[in-house]
Parts: C-alpha cells; sequence; structure tokens
C-alpha cells in the first residue's frame, strides 16, 4: 500500500479507498504483525508497514500517538506478540467502530488487555441505539507534538454529561497537514485554528502533496490562518471553522476574509468556551425544526376532529381486518400523520413556522438562498420551476432529452421550447449531453434574427441519467457572456449529493453559481473581460464567438440560477422528496410567481412524514456528506475495476469508463478514464476542472449486449432471479448507480451474481455446441451493432411556428397539446402498419398529438405538435421497453390531421 509515508497517492480508487480502507491497512497489519509472531515474518517487515500508515493515520483521532507508539516500543524491543495482540485490538475497534463509544479503546492496557478483542457490534438496523453522536474536530497548533496528548486529554476534561455530542481531537501542526487532514477525515466535523501554525508539513511526505497538489492551494502566504480558512471551507464547506488569535480579534472579525469563520476566540483562556461553541456547531447543523416538532406532536395526546382518521391509528390498530398495516410501520407513523397546520406543526403552502427554518437550513446547506421543499417529486420542482420562471411565448433553449416535466412544465407556462440535441451514443442507444457549441450556436442565431430578448432561460439535466456532468461554470460563463440576464434551470434530480463531495461540487449549479459568484466580485474579472472585448474587436463575427472561451461583463451580468433535485433518489429522504433551489440575484422579481407555482402544485395534504425526511435528510448531508459521498464513489471505483478485470465477467461484461461515454472531442484534460494505466489523482482533479463533460462515477453503464441479454431482460433477470433492483436500460446495457447506502457486501453480491450468470452463459455455450454458439453469436451482434439510429427532434410544423410568418425552431406546444383535446382533429395511425409508411412516403406529414415517452428513461420522442419522420418510426419499432407513456399499441399514433390544420 502506498499512501503513506514514502509512497504517494496516484490512483483515484486508492484516493477514495483513503478513509474506509483504513480498516483493510490495519488488518494486512495485523495479519503482518501475527506472521511475525509465528516466526513467518520479521521485525522489519511489520516496522516498515507500521512506518507506511504513520502519515495518513496522524489525520485521524483514533488509535491516537499513545496506542502508536506502544506498538512501535513493541516492535522496536521485538515483541511480536505484543505487536500482534495490539494491532488486532486497533484493526478490531476500528472495524467496529467501537473506539466512537467506547472510552476504555483509547486506553493503554497491560498486554493481556491488549489482547481482547472487542466485541461490540453497531446497532443493527432498526435497532434503538443510544449513543451519543460521535465527531473528530481538528485542532490545528503551534505547540509541539509532544504537547499534543496533553491538549486531547485537557479537551477530553471539558466533556459534561448533558453535552449532545462527544468528540475527539485531531491535532497537527501545519496548514498541509491540516488541509490533508479534512480531505482525508469525513469525521471531522469543526476545525479550531490557533494562530501561528507554519505552512509546512512536518513530515516530507510525497503523498501529502500528492493530495494537496491538485486542489491548488496557494503557497505560503502572510495570512495562513485564514487562508487555511478558506481553503477548508472549499473542500468541506459544511465545517464549521473557529479561529484562536492573540492579535486584535476585534479588528480581525470585521474582516471580510473572516466570513467563513464561525467564530473567533482571543487567546486560549476560553477553552470551555470553545467548547461549547463547537458543540453548539454541530448541533445547529443536527436540529431539524420540522422533525423535532413532529416527533413533539407525536407525542401529545391529542384529539382529531377533521378529516384523515387514520391519524394517530385507533382506526388501524382497533381493527381486526388491517391491524398488520400498523404492525408493519408501527405506532409512530400513525401519531406523526396529521393534517393539522398548527399546534407545533407547520404549512408546506405558506410557510412561517419550523419549515420555513428547515427550508432556510436546506438552503445553507445546499449553498442556495432559498429552497423550496417540494413533496411530489422533481416532476413537480421541475414544473414550478418552468411555470415560475417562464411565460407564453418565452424562450426556453432545452435539452429535448430532459425528463418529461420540463415538457409538460412548457405546455402549462405557454413557453416555447427550442430543442437543443445531446450528442448521440447510437451504439448503446443512449443520449450524452448537449455541446456548449450547440447551445452558444443557438443563442447567437436568436441573436442575428434579433430574439435574444425573447430567450428567457437554459434548461438542462446535469448529470444526465447515465452520468454527463457538464462544465456548469463554463456554460453559464459563456451563455452569460451572450445573454447577461439569461436564467439556467439545472435538473439534478440524480446528483443533489454531488454538493457534498470537491470533486462534483464546481460541476453543480450551486457550486458553480457561488463559483461565478466569486469571480463577479474579483476586480481582475473586469479586466479580463475587458481583454476579451479588445481582442475580439467591437463587432465579433459568430464564428469568433464560437471559438472563442468567452468572457461575460460582470458589470452585466445577472446572476440567476435554479436548481432541482430528488432528494430521494441520493439522500435519505423519503421517495418524492425533492428540493427546488435559489440562486437568483432578482429572485425578488418572481417571488410571487414561485408563491403562485407551490398553490398550483402543492397538495393542501402534503405528507407530514416527506417534509420530516427532507429535514432529516438535510442534516445527515450537512453532519456526514462527505463521507457517504466518498463512499458511493469508493463503492462505484470498486464495482468498475472488479467486474472489468475480471478474467471471466470481464469476457461477457464491461463498465463503459469516461473514454466510451464521453466522446474525445469534449475531453479537453486528455483524461480517459479513472482506472486507466498511468492516470493519475492529479488529472482527475483536472479533468473535473477543465473537460466540457465529466463522467459521475457512480453512474455505470453496464454492457450487457455482449452476453446475449437487451437489458430489460437482464434488468428483470437481476430483479427476479438475484434480488437486484436496478432502474435504466437501453438496447444493450443497464444502468448500474451506486449510493450513499451501498456497502462494500453489496460489491461482493453483486459480482457473485454475475460470475454465477457468466458461469451459467459458459455452461450453455459448452452444452449447446456449435449450434448455441452461433446463436449467442448472432444475437450479441444484433444486440450490439443492429442498433437503431437515435433521432433527432425533427421540427414543429408549421401551424406552430408562428412568428410573423418566419419558421422558427422553437414552437408552440401548448396550442398542439390543447389542440389534440378535440378528437375531431385528430386521427391514428397504427406503428406498424402500411398505412404509417405511406404517410411517410407520400405524406400528408404526420404531426405528433401528444407526447410519446418511452419509460425508462422518460423523455419525450415525440412531442405535440411534431412532425414525426421516418427515424423516429424506426426508433419507436426498435424500441425495447414496454412502458411508452401517450403511445396506445391498440390504436397506434395519435396524429393531429394536417389537412384541418393549414386548412
Ligand atoms: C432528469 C430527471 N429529472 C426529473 C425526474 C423526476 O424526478 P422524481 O422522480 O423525483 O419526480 C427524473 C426521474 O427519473 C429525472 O431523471
Amino acid at each position: 500500500m502506498s499512501i503513506a509515508a514514502g509512497g504517494t497517492v496516484q490512483r483515484i480508487d486508492q484516493f477514495f479507498a483513503m478513509h474506509s480502507g483504513r480498516a483493510d491497512y490495519w488488518r494486512d497489519l495485523t495479519n503482518l504483525a501475527q506472521e511475525w509472531a509465528l516466526g513467518r515474518k520479521q521485525r522489519k517487515d511489520v516496522e516498515a508497514a507500521r512506518e507506511d500508515l504513520s502519515v495518513i493515520e496522524a489525520f485521524h483521532a483514533y488509535h491516537g500517538p499513545r496506542l502508536f507508539g506502544t506498538l512501535g516500543e513493541y516492535i522496536a524491543r521485538d515483541d511480536a506478540s505484543g505487536a500482534a495482540a495490539l494491532t488486532r485490538r486497533i484493526s478490531n475497534s476500528l472495524l467496529t467502530r467501537a473506539y466512537r463509544h467506547r472510552p476504555g479503546e483509547w486506553e493503554l492496557h497491560d498486554q493481556q488487555d491488549a489482547e481482547e478483542v472487542t466485541d461490540v457490534l453497531p446497532p443493527s438496523l432498526g435497532e434503538r441505539d443510544l449513543r451519543r453522536p460521535y465527531f473528530e474536530v481538528l485542532f490545528v497548533t503551534s505547540q509541539p507534538a509532544s504537547r499534543w496528548p496533553a491538549l486531547a486529554a485537557e479537551l477530553r476534561r471539558l466533556r459534561r454529561p448533558e453535552d449532545g455530542f462527544v468528540y475527539e481531537a485531531v491535532i497537527v501542526g501545519s496548514l498541509e497537514d491540516a488541509f490533508c487532514a479534512a480531505v482525508v477525515n469525513p469525521s471531522l466535523n469543526a476545525a479550531v485554528l490557533v494562530e501561528g501554525f507554519p505552512y509546512q508539513s512536518r513530515y516530507d511526505a510525497p503523498a501529502l502533496r500528492s493530495i494537496l497538489k491538485p486542489f491548488g492551494v496557494p503557497e505560503n502566504t502572510k495570512d495562513l490562518t485564514l487562508l487555511l480558512a478558506t481553503a477548508l471551507k472549499r473542500v468541506r464547506p459544511e465545517l464549521d471553522i473557529y479561529m484562536v488569535s492573540d492579535r486584535d480579534v476585534e479588528a480581525l472579525a470585521g474582516d471580510h476574509a473572516a466570513d467563513c469563520v464561525r467564530r473567533i476566540f482571543y487567546g486560549v483562556e476560553e477553552f470551555m468556551e470553545q467548547h461549547l461553541a463547537i458543540l453548539e456547531g454541530v448541533q445547529a447543523r443536527y436540529e431539524t425544526p420540522f422533525f423535532d416538532n413532529l416527533k413533539k406532536y407525536a407525542m401529545r395526546p391529542i384529539g382529531t376532529f377533521h378529516a384523515l382518521p387514520i391519524a394517530r391509528g385507533k382506526s388501524i390498530f382497533r381493527s381486526d381486518w388491517i391491524r398488520d398495516m400498523g404492525e408493519f410501520y408501527g405506532i409512530n407513523l400513525f401519531l406523526a400523520e396529521s393534517s393539522a397546520t398548527t399546534g407545533g406543526l407547520d404549512s408546506l403552502l405558506e410557510p412561517t413556522g419550523n419549515i420555513k427554518r428547515a427550508q432556510e437550513m436546506a438552503a445553507r446547506a445546499f449553498g442556495a438562498d432559498h429552497v423550496f421543499f417540494v413533496t411530489n417529486g422533481t416532476s413537480t420542482s421541475n414544473k414550478m420551476a418552468v411555470q415560475a420562471l417562464t411565460a407564453p411565448g418565452d424562450i426556453v433553449i432545452v435539452d429535448r432529452n430532459c425528463h418529461k416535466s420540463h415538457h409538460y412544465g412548457f405546455v402549462l407556462s405557454g413557453a416555447q421550447p427550442f430543442y437543443v440535441e445531446a450528442f448521440p451514443m447510437t451504439e448503446y442507444s443512449m443520449y450524452g449531453a448537449v455541446p456548449l457549441a450547440t447551445i452558444k450556436r443557438a443563442l447567437l442565431s436568436l441573436r442575428a434574427e434579433g430574439r435574444l430578448d425573447k430567450v428567457r432561460m437554459l434548461d438542462l439535466t446535469n448529470c444526465t441519467f447515465d452520468g454527463h456532468m457538464y462544465n456548469v461554470r463554463r456554460v453559464m460563463e459563456e451563455c452569460l457572456a451572450i445573454k447577461p440576464d439569461l436564467i439556467f434551470l439545472w435538473d439534478e434530480a440524480w446528483s443533489g449529493f454531488a454538493r457534498f463531495s470537491p470533486f462534483f461540487r464546481p460541476r453543480t449549479a450551486m457550486g458553480a453559481a457561488a463559483d461565478i459568484e466569486a469571480w463577479l466580485r474579483q476586480p481582475s474579472s473586469l479586466a479580463s473581460y475587458e481583454r476579451q472585448r479588445e481582442e475580439l474587436g467591437s463587432s465579433p463575427s459568430d464564428e469568433a464567438l464560437m471559438a472563442a472561451r468567452l468572457i461575460p461583463d460582470p458589470r452585466k451580468v445577472r446572476l440567476r440560477v435554479y436548481q432541482t433535485n430528488s432528494t430521494h433518489k441520493s439522500m435519505s429522504a423519503i421517495r418524492q422528496g425533492s428540493m427546488l433551489l435559489v440562486k437568483d440575484v432578482d429572485f425578488h422579481s418572481v417571488e410571487a410567481q414561485f408563491h403562485e407555482a407551490v398553490f398550483t402544485h402543492a397538495s393542501t395534504s402534503p405528507n407530514q412524514q416527506l417534509i420530516a425526511s427532507l429535514d432529516v435528510a438535510r442534516r445527515q448531508m450537512e453532519l456526514e456528506g462527505y463521507s457517504l459521498v466518498m463512499n458511493a464513489i469508493e463503492i462505484a471505483l470498486k464495482i468498475r475495476s472488479a467486474i472489468n478485470t475480471h478474467t471471466l465477467i470481464s469476457k461477457y461484461f464491461r463498465v463503459l469508463g469516461t473514454d466510451a461515454m464521453v466522446p474525445e472531442q469534449y475531453r479537453q484534460s486528455g483524461f480517459q478514464d479513472y482506472l486507466s494505466p498511468g492516470i493519475g489523482w492529479s488529472d482527475v482533479v483536472n479533468a473535473t476542472r477543465d473537460d466540457e463533460f465529466f463522467l459521475d462515477p457512480t453512474r455505470m453503464t453496464l454492457v450487457c449486449g455482449t452476453a446475449g441479454f437487451d437489458g430489460t431482460q437482464f434488468k428483470g433477470l437481476l430483479a427476479s432471479q438475484y434480488n437486484i433492483q436496478i432502474n435504466k436500460t437501453s438496447r444493450n446495457s443497464v444502468l448500474l448507480q451506486s449510493n450513499i447506502n451501498n456497502t462494500r457486501s453489496d460489491v461482493a453480491h453483486l459480482v457473485r451474481v454475475l460470475v454465477e450468470i457468466c458461469q451459467g452463459i459458459e455452461k450453455q455455450l459448452t452444452d449447446g455446441g456449435d449450434q448455441e454458439r452461433a446463436a449467442f453469436e448472432a444475437r450479441v451482434k444484433s444486440l450490439m451493432t443492429d442498433v437503431p439510429d437515435l433521432p433527432n427532434f425533427s421540427r414543429f410544423h408549421e401551424v406552430f411556428r408562428k412568428t410573423s410568418g418566419r419558421a422558427t425552431p422553437e414552437g408552440d406546444m401548448r396550442s398542439a397539446f390543447f389542440g389534440a383535446y378535440d378528437p375531431a382533429i385528430c386521427e391514428y395511425v397504427p406503428l406498424l402498419g402500411s398505412e404509417c409508411d405511406r404517410r411517410l412516403r407520400e405524406g400528408p406529414e404526420m404531426v405528433s398529438a401528444n407526447f410519446v415517452i418511452p419509460y425508462p428513461p422518460g423523455f419525450p420522442i415525440m412531442v405535440p405538435g411534431q412532425v414525426i419522420t421516418q427515424e423516429t418510426i424506426d426508433f419507436m419499432r426498435k424500441l425495447d421497453v414496454k412502458e411508452i407513456h401517450g403511445y396506445e399499441r391498440a390504436k397506434g399514433l395519435k396524429l393531429l390531421r394536417a389537412d384541418v390544420m393549414t386548412g
């Protein structure tokens, strides 16, 4: 293992495994020590392994310098059995996490105790856990390392029985060490920076530099404490930062640069104050205003004389016939059910109490100015955003492959979609994301036609179903250079959790908006803009604008960014829990419209449990989101590697790497894939920063056509025979997704299942002989090469392209949609019959009357008013999903009669 003193953290999987992998390293060290005790290894082997761990271990509170030092002593005095016992104990404590709750785990015992193996296991799922939550606090100090154990002990002495949480200190002595600790130790929830520490680490560890360098922490500056505070906030915005200074703290507190510091203390004398502030800071994130009140409400003896008989559970538990429902869900669900909006609860439609506070806390956590909780999924959040931000006649530049909720939103608001196409991945029957050049071209063409003022919004999906993440900042900056007041709606249904990873955050709407906001404040930004303006000249051609990486005019930019996310898809919210995030300098101008949108779409009986789960999901992400997202990435990298390097599995299956998912022209950094040989950790960081598209590693396209399965068939097989649930399929692939709840056991299970399936294929091929093999090869060929072309959006029928007689790319979809309400102007043409082919050949043109949306993935291949072309028909005929919304097989395609429309 090469993560420590002598080695470097090169590969990205090593990086993400650094925290959870500690238990593995310790298990290896334990085995080594055991082997030494049995005479099969030498002292120097154990010594080297311990040394190898030393740097990274210093960034974690447990085992602490004492136990680690003692291990060193055992090794130095050739006490192999002592070393084996102690490594076993530490290793076990890390694995069971017993050190978080048993003070004895930190103590130095005599040899006999050291051999005692911890038998405490974490409570099982659903079991009551009365232990106080544990976290770690980073202390950065200039005190000599010899003083650190005493400092840790002093901090421990401050604990009181009434404290809500317990913490241990991780003490480091330099900016470099502090930054690395924050990156590699996800248990940290606060940092105390005591002024006076140096920049450089006491370790000469390339590992450390290799972590630090790609993050671009600036070299030595005058004010190291504020520099560190800012750097920490950049990687871990949720961390509470405290400063201890003996300077002019009053002046410091007024300094803008200290905005990211939660509290400044003068000198070290306020130890207890620091302790209380740390606990209070964590409490401020732990607090869940709505959920806390709901729990209290549930415990009150309340008589209900209004609707919702299920509330309090009496109709359930007293029934002979439905009692099992109560037993299954438990009494609390019914005690917490209520249709009240008073008495400690609040109204989602017009929140003034704890829902309002819960939303404000979510805004803080997700880096937004405002958040709306939505209880009918992101399907509703998107419709709300579209309705609130656009009006009839507005043009929205939108990815045609975006989720159907956007398209329905346009029908509701009357906005006219200007569809732009994502790059196709025909081989796998899926789409990528929309190239920036396509978006710029659309804006420039509208500008050339003098219609830029009609353009209201750019609406994109980030990340896409299959994991393409935009270079969000670049897209917004270049668009703002063309239209400085353009509104952005980023549908981040799948990637709400991305906020909590420093690798993903810049590629999220809120992360990029914060970066742009900071850029707008820098005086140098105007100079860069002016420089580019000079270079481009006073009236640059469209081609010049297309070729340049456009810089917006900071004086004109109105930064208006919206994000929707299915909190239930990537965080611990109950199904349908969603959030709509707002970061809009002109929000005041649309706020009333948002209230209308809430009134339009929110149920007047929103589900309390759903709202509570949004509140709780926020709490979790603020306190352990960093670790959970790291875990999801680590699991994904393990799956990718396990499948693609397994001799048997990789004969039939493979997970597509970035090189297969993102065409080369969109990988400006030259990045190939996470696990490509020679690709280093810093290459990944560069790719996240520079590439036009970046693949979210947690979304894994598993090609199954090469094993003779189409996507739907393989999904069915995994579900019915192996209890593995997946969602999206394509003709020859399925999408695997790692999540914050996955464990390494899940990886092992998946690998076992794939091995079993491969063994089945091999047996079938061997038993079936040449005939079977030929049939298998033909099936693979059909799935992998006989793939339909992906149909681009054709065009809206002339009738729906009304602008002063000119053909426009955008269309009045709303009129087409409502036109179809009149049966007299509708007709049906069977998809498979000859009439369909005849109409394609001879006309009149077929015009779709409604949305036709295969599910999954849930984007329309036909929209109301769209002219149906051969490509669309070919694609539909080859579709392999069962659920196609808007298409009734028995009747055929529902069309608008062109003769009536044009007549
Ligand atoms: C990109 C995208 N946006 C929005 C949604 C709708 O989200 P929800 O299921 O939370 O309504 C989905 C659902 O799959 C989606 O893929």
